[in-house]
């Protein structure tokens, strides 16, 4: 059994989806597993030339691999209907590609009526963080309660174990969310309510020994949603906003903007051990032509992209891993 993991190492909305879609092009994964979360993630994919946002359901839907979503996710039913159909209409079979974990949870009206309801931290109000809380508090409904689910439901472990090309399989590991927004690691309370690392694929039953590649996924600049300050004070920033799209996919809020915070990126390198990097949106830069990022109590302004590219990979292969592959976007060709 083969795994290779994408985890976003910054505030979610870093271009998972993309880099998954990518992955799903060149390798050949039997399974595509979303391993956190639930629709309070939105990931945004163009596929032969039409755009989808999906919420819950992985991509390897669009090159007709099994995907499913797994024991660490929180699942909300309309949602995840709504999402099966408008795949279906637009040609791609998710009736039959996309699976659910039975021991995945629901979010129930309930959920998403209490996360309305009381919501300091500016969350996307999808129920996420009541359902999480029931789940722990042992009084949560599991997907094999609602027979709703019945004709998507899956034992994990038969998928991956009770299976006579087990060890054949070769998944790819999708995550929600980024390692700031991360429960234990993230900028606590201004948090998500499930874990955003590689620990958290682990969970959802494949062993360690399995992991080839871990893709750690950031962008040249930082965003954030939800209700702490985050944004940096330079004008620029609402160009980069305009010019980047840079608007909530599951909510439509304005993302707060910020450079790149290169000791936060190293940490979370660091933590979820990733032996490749992308970077996307150096598109946005090109147009502004300003190459800065902050390090330490300082910001780094570089002359070009040249010289930011060559900065941030020596960094990265002399502090992190020698054998790093660092990628920045318009290299799709070459992961
Ligand atoms: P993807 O998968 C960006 C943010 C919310 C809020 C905090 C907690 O698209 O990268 P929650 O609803 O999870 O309880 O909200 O986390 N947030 C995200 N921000 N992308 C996401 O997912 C996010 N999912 C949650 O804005 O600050
Ligand atoms: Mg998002």
């Amino acid at each position: 059994m083969i795994a290779d993991i994408v985890v976003d190492l910054q505030y979610g909305d870093c271009g998972k989806g993309k880099v998954s879609h990518a992955l799903c092009e060149k390798k050949k994964y039997t399974h595509v597993i979303r391993y956190n979360g639930g629709c309070n993630a939105g990931h945004t994919i163009y596929h032969e030339g039409k755009k989808f946002v999906t919420h819950h359901i992985p991509c390897g839907v669009f090159y007709g691999i099994r995907s499913v979503i797994g024991p660490g996710c929180v699942i909300h039913p309309e949602t995840f209907f709504s999402e099966i159909n408008k795949l279906e209409e637009a040609g791609i079979p998710a009736k039959k590609l996309v699976k659910v974990a039975n021991n995945a949870h629901v979010i129930t009206d309930f959920h998403r009526a209490q996360d309305n309801k009381d919501n300091k931290i500016g969350t996307t109000k999808r129920g996420n963080g009541p359902a999480y809380r029931d789940k722990y508090d042992r009084r949560g409904l599991r997907v094999e309660e609602d027979p709703r689910f019945s004709k998507y439901m899956i034992n994990m472990y038969e998928e991956l174990y009770e299976n006579e090309k087990f060890k054949e399989l070769e998944i790819l590991f999708e995550g929600a969310q980024g390692f700031g927004l991360d429960i234990d690691w993230g900028d606590y309370p201004f948090v998500t309510s499930s874990h955003c690392t590689v620990g958290s694929a682990i969970l959802n039953g494949v062993p360690p020994k399995a992991i080839r590649d871990v893709w750690g996924v950031a962008k040249i600049y930082e965003t954030y949603v939800g209700a702490k300050v985050f944004e940096g004070e330079d004008e620029i920033f609402e160009e980069i906003r305009e010019l980047g799209e840079e608007y909530g996919s599951t909510t439509g809020r304005p993302r707060q903007i910020n450079w790149l915070d290169f000791d936060m990126l190293k940490m979370a390198a660091n933590i979820n051990g990733v032996n490749k990097i992308v970077f996307n949106k150096m598109d946005i830069f090109d147009k502004i032509d300003k190459w800065n990022l902050l390090y330490g109590p300082n910001m780094y302004q570089f002359q070009n992209r040249d010289d930011m590219e060559f900065w941030i990979k020596s960094k990265l292969i002399l502090e992190v891993d020698e054998e790093m592959e660092i990628f920045f976007s318009g290299d799709k060709e070459k992961i």
